[in-house]
């Protein structure tokens, strides 16, 4: 096991890595972009944009270190309830971004999906989604999932629904239903659970996200602001995680 002490630099915390212990899935919750922008007498928006820059990154740097999913946390359910502004530049925020770099994820082999609820969306918003969904659907070099208009309540509520649709349909029945079959009908269908759980901005709570999915997530919680995170953040993660005994209630 190797401890960090201080403040290694990037390439100290890649060689700390082991290549063979690597999580697989890694969901971010990006939370402290507001509080970035006000540190900077910025408006919020421009923590946003930081925000996207960031995510960039942090993309960029998985696939160059062999994650093969990434699931990162942009919009929550409860996150209509912000100011109407602030929820319009959101969205427009999302159209902009996958207008401007759907291209380039594609050429890196990144494949995107969107988890939330797509009914509550504007159509251009949805029109976005689809475009990039469609041209990134072979890719396999990583899955980057986006939680958008996400909640894990309303996401377990959906696959509820649709059960209950089957067995009401005759084409299941309720003993059948089990933990894999649940676990099928969420938007993360087919997707192992996360690994490590990493919250940015400091608060130790987890907001609705993925509440199925991290059901043995580790939990790395940083009080970095999501805009500062960098590579160096990742890996100390990462490295943190490799520290971890993982018991699945075993001894
Ligand atoms: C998280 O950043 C991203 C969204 C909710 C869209 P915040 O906007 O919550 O940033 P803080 O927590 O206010 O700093
Ligand atoms: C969680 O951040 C949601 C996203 C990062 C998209 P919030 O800022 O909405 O969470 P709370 O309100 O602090 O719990
Ligand atoms: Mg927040």
């Amino acid at each position: 096991m190797q401890q960090i002490t201080g403040s290694p630099d990037a390439g100290t915390l890649a060689r700390m890595i082991d290549k063979k212990r690597l999580p697989v899935h890694i969901a971010i919750i990006m939370d402290g972009n507001g509080r970035w922008a006000k540190l900077r007498g910025l408006p919020r928006e421009a923590g946003y944009e930081a925000g996207v820059e960031t995510l960039h990154k942090i993309v960029e740097s998985c696939v160059k270190f062999d994650i093969k999913i990434l699931t990162v946390y942009a919009f929550s359910t409860e996150n209509w309830n912000r100011p109407r502004d602030v929820v319009g530049f959101l969205l427009q925020l999302l159209e902009d971004t996958f207008s401007r770099e759907v291209q380039q994820l594609h050429e890196a082999g990144v494949r995107v999906k969107i988890l939330g609820r797509r009914a509550g969306l504007p159509a251009s918003t949805r029109e976005h989604i689809e475009k990039a969904e469609a041209l990134t659907a072979e890719n396999r070099r990583l899955l980057l999932n986006i939680g958008f208009n996400y909640g894990g309540r309303s996401e377990i509520v959906d696959a509820c629904r649709e059960l209950a649709g089957k067995c009401v349909r005759g084409e299941l029945a309720p003993e059948d239903i089990d933990e894999s079959l649940l676990a099928a009908h969420l938007t993360t269908g087919g997707c192992p659970d996360p690994d490590l759980l990493i919250r940015t901005g400091g608060d130790f709570r987890i907001s609705n996200f993925l509440l199925w999915q991290i059901a043995y997530a580790e939990l790395h919680i940083t009080p970095t602001y999501w805009p500062d995170f960098s590579e160096e953040d990742l890996l100390r993660a990462i490295v943190d995680y490799q520290n971890r005994d993982r018991r699945f209630g075993k001894v």
